[in-house]
């Protein structure tokens, strides 16, 4: 198994926002996590990429194992630089005074003489051609969904094999959105691991090949994708009937 979640507890001081979450993700699979508000989406992919404080969540239980070793002990540049493993945050956290280029040329900072960046790049104007033909362009001045967009092509540019995405489809107009699941599914063709968090249910239960439904905390269903999107209480409480 590539990924294993288990018996995750974690608190922000003393509130406690995941009450022992247990999944797993293994390689090549997509995998989605959804939830409501406040369900503890983002607290697990932080938790599993461990940010820097003060935004980091603190892990109080449990364990997060990557290829079978515990990953709770290493350090975040790590997460990317050694496990291969990248966060497309919520909110995307773009440089908006730099331009797309710039953006993606950050994210290989930590890979300086690999040959590997000048083929990713390539890769990231294929899967999205309005970031090439907006490379020169301030991201600020970018659409949300180009900037959702830049925020999935940076992550690539780390060289990632394990993509995590924090609510990739959140305010995209429709047309943005297919285009974004087109662009998640052809990478994932290419062999690369999906970890999707999504408040919209439909779509990622759609996407993905497995699901896990997050509520308070607390992990409430799971199983393959056709069989959530015919339970009756995932319909009622997260398909809108
Ligand atoms: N920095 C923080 N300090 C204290 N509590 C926090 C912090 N961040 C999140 N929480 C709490 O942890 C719980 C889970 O929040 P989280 O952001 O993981 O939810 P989510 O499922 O991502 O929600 P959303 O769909 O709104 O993004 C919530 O009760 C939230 O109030
Ligand atoms: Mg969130």
């Amino acid at each position: 198994m590539l990924l294993e979640i288990e018996n995750l507890v974690v608190r922000y001081g003393s509130i406690e926002a995941l009450h022992g979450v247990s999944f797993t993700v293994d390689e090549g699979e997509v995998v989605t996590l959804i939830g409501a508000n406040g369900a503890g989406k983002t607290t697990t992919l932080l938790s599993i990429c461990r940010l820097p404080p003060p935004e980091a969540p603190r892990v109080a239980e449990g364990d997060i194992r990557f290829a079978g070793r515990s990953i709770l002990a290493v350090e975040p540049h790590d997460v990317v630089r050694a496990l291969k493993m990248a966060l497309v945050p919520e909110g995307r956290r773009i440089f908006g005074n730099l331009t797309v280029e710039e953006n993606l040329e950050l994210a290989t900072y930590a890979r300086r003489g690999d040959p590997g960046v000048v083929k990713d790049l390539e890769r990231v104007f294929q899967l999205f051609p309005r970031l090439r033909e907006r490379r020169r362009q301030r991201s600020e001045s970018l659409s949300g969904g180009e900037q959702q967009m830049l925020a999935v092509g940076r992550a690539l540019m780390t060289g990632c094999r394990v993509l995590l995405l924090d609510e990739p489809s959140m305010g995209l107009a429709p047309v943005l959105k297919y285009e974004m699941f087109r662009a998640l599914k052809r990478l994932n063709q290419e062999g690369v691991t999906i970890l999707l968090v999504e408040q919209n249910a439909a779509l990622a239960l759609k996407f993905a090949h497995r699901g896990y439904v997050l509520d308070t905390g607390r992990i409430v269903a799971e199983g393959p994708t056709d069989h959530l999107l015919s339970n009756e209480e995932v319909k009622r409480a997260y398909l809108g009937g």
